[in-house]
């Protein structure tokens, strides 16, 4: 029977920042993105039930059109015209859900990429450009590596790769709703603006520490009592040497970014673990498509 195996590799915003409410009801973004080690794994096996269907390791997963997963099988399959192909799709998820790591969007772009592949029918264009339609992130999710998002997160402009760094990535037990925090950055009035071309600049010069100085993200500053969790927690990565910490997308996770070999020793992970739920190490993943 014909396998087809891909990961889905989680993403980072280095930075976040929301220039304008939309009249469609979106908003426009300006994004430093990175893909990172952390991943999903993706298996598709074809088959003749006509349906597409996903199976995941977390029960509270759906498996039906809710997941994007499925739903980009199902887009792809109409605009390359295999309507009717059957598919039984594995997710193995390792990304935690609900994280602004994109763990969606990116089980969404592997199984893209992947049917681009058998297929061979879009190119790299055409397939981003399909993708907008799953979902904003997904587009980035297909494309990988270092790049500035804008748009909804769609438009993308690849940028040098990240300076040799690690991270280490966290997420407290609750989950924050992207719809409910992009409404309540509405109803707040000031808000400051992450350094974007600052960032972009330093990271052509390939400066680390000036990338980790500008990191920031504008949902991190809503007054919500969930993200005094993640302040503290970007608070604890910062003491154990972190040259910066920002929460991601619209959390509830927080990465802070560590000099190669300067990881906090493993009791000190274990201790985020146990207080955080989740505790990972990751390092940059490269361009994907
Ligand atoms: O595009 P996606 O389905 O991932 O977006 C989920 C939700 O996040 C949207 O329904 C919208 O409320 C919000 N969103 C937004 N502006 C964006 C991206 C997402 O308002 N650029």
């Amino acid at each position: 029977m014909n396998i087809l195996y891909e990961k889905a590799y989680a993403k980072l915003n280095i930075s976040l920042d929301v220039t304008e409410r939309r009249a469609d009801g979106y908003h426009d973004m300006a994004m430093v993105m990175q893909t990172v080690s952390l991943a999903d794994e993706v298996e598709i096996r074809f088959n003749d039930t006509g349906v597409v269907r996903a199976a995941t390791n977390l029960s509270f997963v759906p498996g039906d059109e809710r997941n994007l997963a499925v739903r980009a099988a199902l887009c792809y399959l109409r605009a390359v015209g295999q309507e009717g192909q059957g598919l039984s799709i594995r997710l193995e998820k390792r990304v935690p859900v609900g994280a602004g790591m994109g763990g969606g969007s990116s089980d969404a772009a592997a199984v893209l990429r992947t049917l681009n592949r058998h297929y061979g029918a879009l190119d790299a264009e055409k397939l981003e450009a399909l993708s907008a339609e799953v979902g904003s992130d997904v587009p980035f999710c297909v494309r990988g590596g270092t790049a500035f998002a804008t748009g909804r997160g769609e438009k993308l402009e690849t940028l040098p790769d990240m300076p040799a760094c690690a991270f280490v990535i966290c997420k407290p037990g609750f989950s924050i709703s992207t719809p409910e925090l992009f409404r309540k950055l509405d109803q707040s009035s000031a808000r400051c603006h992450p350094d974007s071309a600052g960032i972009v600049e330093a990271l052509r010069a390939g400066d680390l520490p000036g990338i980790c100085r500008r990191m920031y993200n504008v949902f991190e500053d809503i007054d919500d009592r969930r993200l005094r969790t993640v302040k503290e927690i970007k608070g604890r990565l910062l003491d154990f040497g972190a040259l910066g910490s920002v929460m991601t997308g619209t959390g509830s996770a927080v990465f802070g970014v560590f000099r190669p070999g300067t990881l906090p020793d493993e009791a000190a992970l274990e201790a985020l673990r146990r207080d955080c739920g989740f505790c990972e190490t990751a390092v940059c993943v490269g361009r994907l498509n």
